[in-house]
């Protein structure tokens, strides 16, 4: 069935959407781009996706392309022309479309796209089974931080992991892991989460912001440094989280068994209580 997306301010059916050839996030990736998840057919963590949102666009002098409140009006409108009870809204601003020159063009107009995915995300099988990881070195720019939509080290990252047999790959940089190719990173030892601080050098990711608050509140304690590759080889439990997974445990990181090769307790009540509180606050 075809869905209705979002173009420029109109409604309209996916196969009549269309953006120019000359738009600079398909000629240079010059785009920055927001996933955020839908459950019960409500906005999970919408307000730390439009301020993440705010950043990015900042950090690259690009203009909003419309009001926060457009914004939320439009993921909203999507969900319901769409009957989306599970899945994510895909957004994308771009620096518009303009004859291929590489500094900004001026005075041209943003190009805002969004779209919905319905899937389902609370049944996911890989909660019960935990997901594999492969390590690959991490081959990215220097500005992580930054949610652009020039994501071919990514692309390439998780091809590498599904060819591999994992669901996702955890990128090694000088030794330590950086972030999974489209998800953060947590190992665990001891009873302490482990995760990389926040920095250039990875995204910060909303889930892993509203798990460190929540976790901080139910008194689990938070190890915020860097990790290696071995010492998530020799973690009690690992996990990732995103929009799109919440919470996942990982029970196996390049072949080697993570604690007892099933999904490990703490990890799997970080994601009841994400979710949990996720859906208290959805919009
Ligand atoms: N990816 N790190 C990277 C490199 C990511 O691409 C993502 C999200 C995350 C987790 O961020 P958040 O919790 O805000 O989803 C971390 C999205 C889901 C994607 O590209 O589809």
């Amino acid at each position: 069935m075809s869905r209705t997306v979002y173009v420029n301010g109109e409604y309209v059916p996916e196969e009549d959407a269309t953006v120019s050839i000359f738009d600079r996030a398909f000629l240079f990736g010059d785009g920055i781009y927001e996933v955020t998840s839908v459950l019960g057919g409500k906005l999970i963590d919408f307000e730390a996706h439009v301020q993440r949102l705010d950043r990015s666009l900042g950090e690259i002098s690009m203009d909003w392309p419309c009001t926060p409140e457009e914004l939320l009006e439009v993921h909203r409108e999507l969900v319901r022309l769409n009957n989306v009870v599970e899945g994510g809204v895909y957004m994308q601003v771009t620096r518009g479309s303009a004859d291929r020159e590489f500094p900004f063009p001026a005075e041209t107009p943003t190009t805002l796209v969004a779209f919905t995915q319905a899937r389902p995300l609370l049944d996911n099988p890989r909660v019960k089974t935990g997901i594999r990881v492969v390590s690959m070195p991490d081959i990215r720019w220097q500005r992580r931080d930054i949610k652009s939509t020039a994501l071919l080290a990514q692309v390439l990252g998780k091809e590498r992991a599904v060819s591999e047999n994992a669901y996702e790959g955890w990128m090694v940089e000088d030794g330590y892991v950086t972030e999974g190719t489209s998800s953060s990173a947590y190992i665990i030892k001891d009873g302490k989460v482990v995760t990389r601080p926040l920095s250039n050098s990875i995204l910060p990711g909303v889930t892993r912001r509203t798990l460190l608050h929540l976790m901080q509140e139910c008194d689990v304690e938070l190890d915020e440094r860097l990790f290696t590759i071995e010492e998530a080889y020799a973690a009690d439990e690992a996990f990732i989280t995103s929009a799109s997974t919440f919470v996942l445990s990982i029970v196996d990181i390049d072949g080697r068994k993570i604690g007892d090769g099933t999904p490990g307790p703490l990890a799997r009540r970080l994601r009841e209580i994400y979710l949990e509180e996720a859906l208290k606050a959805a919009v």
